[in-house]
Order: C-alpha cells, then sequence, then structure tokens
C-alpha cells in the first residue's frame, strides 16, 4: 500500500497513516487503503486495533485540501458520503479501535479519531474541526460526532469558532480519555490494547455493539439491545470455561484461555 502501514502483532493490529510530508491528509487514495485495510484486519480477526499517524507531527490534518479545491456540489457530497462510509468501518469494526494521536488531528484527523472506541493522545496534540475558516461544513462525520462526544454547546463552539485545542483541553471536555508525552504514546497504547485483548472477545465485541447501537436509540430500547447480546455470550465457551474457572478460583487458566481462543 502507499499510504497506509499495517502490522499485527499476537491479537493487536496497528494501522498506521503513513503519507507524513502532508500531515497525513486524507485523500482519496487514503481513504481507499484505509477501507482496505480495515477488511484485512476485519479477516485477521484482530481483537483490538491502534490507529496512529507516522510521524512526530500529526495524526491527521484533515481530508485532502488540495483534492477538495475544485469540487463540484455533487463531488463535495460523494467524497463526503466516501469518508463516513470509510469511518462508519472504524466504527462498527468487530473490536474495539484506539486512537492514538500522535500530534495534529484536525477536520477529518479529528473526525476520524471520533469514530474509534478509545482516544489517547500524545501532549503534542492539537485537536480542532477548521472547516469554517475553508468554506467548508465538517465533512466526515464531524456536527455528528463532536456534538455526541462533548454535548451541543462544546461542539458548536469548536465548530463556529474553527478553532483549535491542545491535548489539555481536549482531555478536559472529554474528547479524549488520556494525555502521555509523546514518546510513550505507542507503548500506553500497546498497553491498553493487551489489557483489552485479554478478555473474552465476544464479550468485548458484544460489549461494543451494545454501547455502540444503544446510544442511537432510547434507553429502553438501548436496554432490549442489551438483553439480546447479553444473552448471545451465553452458551459460547468464552463464557461456560470463564465461569467454570472463576468459580475454581483459578484465574490463570481463565486469563489463558481467553489468550489462546
Ligand atoms: N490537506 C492537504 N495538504 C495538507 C493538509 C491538508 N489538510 N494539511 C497540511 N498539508 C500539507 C501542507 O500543504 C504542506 O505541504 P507542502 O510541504 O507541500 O507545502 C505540508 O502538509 C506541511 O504542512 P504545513 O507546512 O502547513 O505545516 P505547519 O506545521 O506549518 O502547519 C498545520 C501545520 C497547522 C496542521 C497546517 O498544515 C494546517 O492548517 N493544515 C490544514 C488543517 C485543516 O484545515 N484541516 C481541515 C481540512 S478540511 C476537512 O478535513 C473537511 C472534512 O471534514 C472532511
Amino acid at each position: 500500500m502507499e499510504y497506509i502501514l499495517y502490522e499485527k502483532e499476537a491479537w493487536v493490529g496497528i494501522i498506521t497513516l503513513n503519507r507524513p510530508k502532508a500531515l497525513n491528509a486524507l485523500n482519496s487514495g487514503v481513504l481507499e487503503e484505509l477501507s482496505q485495510v480495515l477488511d484485512q484486519a476485519k479477516r485477521d480477526e484482530v481483537r483490538c486495533l491502534i490507529l496512529t499517524g507516522a510521524g512526530e507531527k500529526a495524526f491527521a490534518a484533515g481530508a485532502d485540501i488540495s483534492e477538495m479545491r475544485l469540487l463540484s456540489r455533487e463531488e463535495g457530497e460523494r467524497f463526503g458520503k466516501k469518508g463516513n462510509q470509510v469511518f462508519w468501518k472504524v466504527e462498527t469494526f468487530p473490536a474495539p479501535v484506539i486512537a492514538a494521536v500522535n500530534g495534529f488531528a484536525l477536520g477529518g484527523g479529528c473526525e476520524l479519531a471520533m469514530c474509534c472506541d478509545i482516544r489517547i493522545a500524545s501532549e503534542n496534540a492539537v485537536f480542532g474541526q477548521p472547516e469554517v475558516g475553508l468554506g467548508i461544513t465538517p465533512g466526515f462525520g464531524g456536527t455528528q460526532r463532536l456534538a455526541r462526544l462533548v454535548g451541543p454547546g462544546m461542539a458548536k463552539q469548536l465548530i463556529f469558532t474553527g478553532k483549535n485545542i491542545k491535548a489539555e483541553e481536549a482531555l478536559r471536555i472529554g474528547l479524549i480519555n488520556s494525555v502521555c508525552p509523546q514518546g510513550e504514546l505507542m507503548e500506553e497504547a500497546g498497553r491498553l490494547a493487551r489489557s483489552i485483548v485479554r478478555n473474552a472477545p465476544i464479550a468485548v465485541r458484544n460489549s461494543k455493539e451494545a454501547i455502540n447501537e444503544g446510544l442511537d436509540t432510547d434507553l429502553r430500547s438501548g436496554l432490549g439491545i442489551e438483553e439480546r447480546l447479553f444473552g448471545a455470550c451465553f452458551e459460547t465457551e468464552d463464557q461456560r470455561y470463564g465461569m467454570d474457572f472463576f468459580l475454581d478460583k483459578n484465574k490463570d487458566k481463565q486469563r489463558e484461555m481467553f489468550k489462546n481462543r
């Protein structure tokens, strides 16, 4: 692939946007390859994905402005649809996705981080939706996901002003989960991924689905979704052995089993 690196260690996949000279800006090629690599990671049955950017400066500095400059109205809508389709694959990926945000996460870059399940950032990370300064709205889900993550008031302030915020402020408003020094970011992401993959994979996957689907509906329907996915865990080996080993007070065997599943 020209723009994406992919590696897999044990049950953890790492996808790196690899266009550092353009601060990993998202052109059609990056989007297409990201879509393909997500399919590959799904086939590999990874139990956690880490998504990051190459270089020291950027996670992704947004959709590619030079590619968008001369788009017609229809082409603009199609470009937004393409971004939304690929980001939807991230959102619904059948295992947790961690964004390791190692620098600028602007426009489409911030939107990409927001469709991940967990966001951790380095101290030099910068977040923002600067699109209105370019004469457009956020187009890869920013108007929807930012408002859901930080509330409509803060989302509107960030989008209407187009102002960037630093990692500490992003942490304060709940846009990200944690901040660490840049040199420790990937180790931190790896630690978090390992602490996820040592648990029962079907249970983790069903939890993600229950949270995501539940957030799209009212509480009563959400509880119905949880009941279905809770029920679907029963009769699995994970549930049978997981509970047997717990009752036998054999924690090591429990962990070992999930690791080797
Ligand atoms: N699209 C295309 N190229 C980009 C880019 C983008 N979004 N962001 C950076 N680049 C390119 C620059 O053009 C430059 O290329 P050259 O070396 O060929 O000139 C290279 O990356 C390095 O960038 P800078 O020289 O600008 O680096 P800097 O350190 O001075 O500034 C920055 C960094 C503040 C992130 C600045 O690059 C910047 O403001 N980038 C644009 C951010 C932005 O507006 N993003 C939103 C895009 S619109 C969008 O994403 C729509 C949507 O929702 C789908």
